[in-house]
């Protein structure tokens, strides 16, 4: 059986809840949008499942947390897509797209027809089993961390992991195990972060940053490995039992959380659409989110585009970019006229515990940085300084007016005044 649309989103994550908006904004019309996922769930928040999803008490649970209420707009509950004429195809996964005959194929042989696509399908978390191939990594009690499901499966083990010793080892030092780290420690849980790096968050954190989040972990009694493999996973009645270090250190764990990144998910158009082999990877798009073929565009984690403010090619797996590039896609289909190239701002943001980062622009290792404030008041950051430019700043605990002044200052990439670390977020004030 076929149904017809005029466009069709692949793919019911964040980017897709925020194209929908932008078209029911845009007087898109009944009927000729359908949104095509397998998850059980219309568009939500995803950055809520490792945060606040995973709190002992007063945790918020679906329908609290659909699109668009992260970007400040109206909750899109399904009684919203019904509303105003959006198709949404729930547990419905595409096992293959053609694009030049303009079909996608369910996996219970569902076809669907488009005379414009947009592909949302996101990232996947790594599988430790399928992905790296890690001995006992399909173990029970190994966790990766994706969608609702996968937070709601961790969050009923809880009881059972603690009645056999409570010990939960968290593969991955960026943000899955920073945040899942720190939350499941809040359940009495005997946390243990194993990670390559040397410091945690080292693509984003200076060594200076990262020590003090480090102290913070190890103070609230989470064990950190630091520049250690998890190899393999041992395990007894098919239950995992220890991760297995590169160096043969054992550690006992009831529970094993995979935070060992992310892959875009573009299988569906190999040889079909430009896909960037080489880093950053995804679907290459222009600046209006325009994929090789005219009728087809991508958002969100998979999208690559023309940065335009630093003249790379980005691909941001975060979810500012999901909400803006999902707009951008709309516009650009149903007012071509009226849209500008993206011209996007990185912004990148976590909580953990009572604390809180934003970091706005561009940071490279190469680059100088400059700390400001002061981490005994938990209130301080680093400007990253490029061919004497400020292009990046990152404060943790900003108020609202600090936040915006450091978007402010990485907007405007000001020359770097000699004393900057003093004035610090201040510097906004000055332009
Ligand atoms: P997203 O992954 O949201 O949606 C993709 C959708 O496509 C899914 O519904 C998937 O099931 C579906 N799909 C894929 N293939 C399909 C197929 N073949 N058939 C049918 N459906 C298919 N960012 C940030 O800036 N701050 C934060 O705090 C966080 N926190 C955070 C927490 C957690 C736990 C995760 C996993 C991620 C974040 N992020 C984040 C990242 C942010 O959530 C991410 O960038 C956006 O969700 C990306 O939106 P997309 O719509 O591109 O993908
Ligand atoms: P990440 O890239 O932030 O961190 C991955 C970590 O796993 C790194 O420390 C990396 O070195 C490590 N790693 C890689 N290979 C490994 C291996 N073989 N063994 C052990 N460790 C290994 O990715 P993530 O934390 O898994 O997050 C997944 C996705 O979710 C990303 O797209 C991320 O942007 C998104 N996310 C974002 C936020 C946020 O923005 N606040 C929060 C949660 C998740």
């Amino acid at each position: 059986m076929a149904s017809n649309y005029k466009y069709v989103i692949l793919g019911g994550g964040n980017a897709s809840g925020y194209a929908a908006a932008e078209f029911v904004k845009r007087g898109g019309g009944k009927g000729e949008l359908a949104i095509i996922t397998r998850e059980p769930h219309v568009a939500y928040e995803r950055p809520t499942l490792s945060k606040a999803y995973l709190f002992p008490e007063g945790a918020p649970r679906l329908p609290g947390f659909h699109t668009c209420v992260g970007g400040g707009g109206s909750k899109q509950e399904p009684e919203w897509y019904k509303e105003h004429g959006i198709d949404y195809k729930l547990k419905t996964e595409i096992k293959s797209a053609d694009v030049s005959k303009k079909t996608l194929t369910s996996t219970s042989g569902e076809t669907f027809s488009y005379e414009k696509l947009i592909i949302a399908t996101g990232a996947r978390a790594v599988d430790l089993a399928t992905d790296f191939k890690t001995p006992g990594a399909d173990l029970k009690g190994i966790y990766s961390f994706r969608d609702v499901e996968d937070a709601d499966s961790i969050l009923a083990a809880i009881s059972d992991v603690k009645s056999r010793g409570g010990k939960v080892v968290v593969v991955g030092g960026g943000y899955i195990g920073m945040e899942v780290g720190s939350n499941l420690s809040k359940h009495g849980l005997d946390v243990t972060l194993v990670w390559p790096e040397k410091h945690l968050m080292e693509r984003l954190f200076t060594p200076e940053v990262a020590t003090f989040y480090e102290e913070y972990y190890k103070n609230k009694g989470i064990k950190l490995h630091p520049e250690a493999l998890a190899t393999s996973f041992e395990g007894k009645d098919g239950k995992v039992t220890h991760a297995v270090l590169k160096d043969g250190t054992k550690i006992e764990a009831q529970m094993v959380i995979s935070g060992a990144g992310a892959r875009p998910n573009v299988e569906l158009f190999e040889g079909q659409i430009d896909l960037l082999k080489d880093k950053p990877g995804g679907v290459k798009v222009d600046g209006k989110m325009q994929t090789s073929n005219p009728d087809v565009y991508a958002i969100g984690d998979i999208a690559a585009y023309p940065l335009k403010r630093y003249g790379i090619t980005t691909r941001q797996e975060h979810v500012a970019n999901a909400r803006q590039t999902g707009a951008l896609a709309i516009s650009a289909i149903l007012a071509p006229g009226e849209t500008q190239d993206f011209d996007y701002l990185p912004f990148f943001y976590s909580r953990v515990f009572d604390l809180g980062w934003q970091l706005y622009g561009s940071n490279a290792p190469d680059d100088e940085t400059v700390f400001f404030g002061s981490k005994a008041d938990k209130k301080f950051g680093t400007f990253y300084v490029r061919d004497g430019k400020v292009v990046g700043a990152f404060m943790e605990g900003g108020d609202n007016d600090e936040n915006a002044a450091l978007s402010k200052i990485a907007k405007a990439q000001p020359k770097a005044p000699s004393d900057l670390a003093s004035l610090g977020v201040g510097l906004a004030s000055k332009l």
